[in-house]
């Protein structure tokens, strides 16, 4: 069942171009048909992360953790401004977060997970969340992001594996999904060797925490 069956079948980001560009504002996009509840883009929240986890587990299996770009997340907190939330009627049913990296010396931003609820899929919030993140990146200084993902979804953004054929990951990585869009021309010119994370660290022990309000969250 789709929750948008009055309006059409893709929401209308047009007018995200005139969200304010002001770091961190609260867009809100509307849905064209009146009565519905509101689907709104945000920096994310520190009350976010529980259903956040959940999404993600849903959207990508028990086995994300294991992914070589979990290593650029694991005790580390997301590049400033750059973890977006997407909420239905209060409902968050999208995430998007980039990670400061050194990418074989020159400074970036590393993108993921993106995940959107299956139930709310094909109306164009992942595409709103990829344009805002990017934007914000760039908004905020930052030379090129890189991602390891599909490029038949990302290549739409810019993506593309050419980019990162100088760079290597700490694990396995098929190549062809290993990603990157400069947001400056030639930020990654000369980038050779391998891709460490720089971002902050987190202060104590956030994800016990997260997994515990996740499990209350289940046992609700
Ligand atoms: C990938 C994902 C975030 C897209 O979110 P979304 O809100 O549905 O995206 P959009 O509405 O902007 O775009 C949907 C379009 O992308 C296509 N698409 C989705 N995933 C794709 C993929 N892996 N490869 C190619 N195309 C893809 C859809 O078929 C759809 O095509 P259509 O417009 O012709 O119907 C969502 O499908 C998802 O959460 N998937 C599971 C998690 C995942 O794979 N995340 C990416 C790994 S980092």
């Amino acid at each position: 069942m789709t929750l948008f069956s009055h309006a059409p079948s893709r929401v209308d980001f047009s007018n995200h171009a005139a969200v304010p560009q002001a770091l961190f504002p609260c867009a809100e996009f509307l849905p064209q048909a009146r009565g519905l509840a509101p689907l709104v883009l945000r920096t994310q929240i520190a009350s976010d992360a529980p259903a956040r986890e959940l999404l993600l587990d849903a959207a990508l299996g028990a086995g994300r953790r294991a992914k070589t770009s979990e290593l650029f997340r694991t005790g580390r907190l997301p590049a400033h401004g750059l973890a977006l939330s997407a909420t239905h009627g209060g409902e968050l049913v999208g995430t998007v977060r980039l990670w400061n990296v050194s990418a074989g010396g020159k400074p970036a931003l590393l993108l993921g997970p993106l995940a959107v609820s299956g139930a709310h899929r094909s109306l164009g919030i992942g595409a709103a969340l990829m344009q805002m993140a990017i934007e914000r990146a760039r908004t905020l200084g930052h030379g090129a992001i890189l991602l390891v993902g599909d490029a038949a979804y990302y290549q739409r953004f810019g993506f593309q594996p050419e980019l990162t054929t100088s760079l290597d990951l700490p694990g396995p990585v098929e190549r062809a999904r290993f990603l990157a869009l400069e947001l400056a021309p030639g930020a990654l010119a000369g980038a050779t060797g391998m891709v460490v994370p720089t971002g902050a660290r987190e202060r104590s022990r956030p994800r016990t925490l997260i997994r515990q309000r996740v499990k209350s969250a289940q046992a609700a």
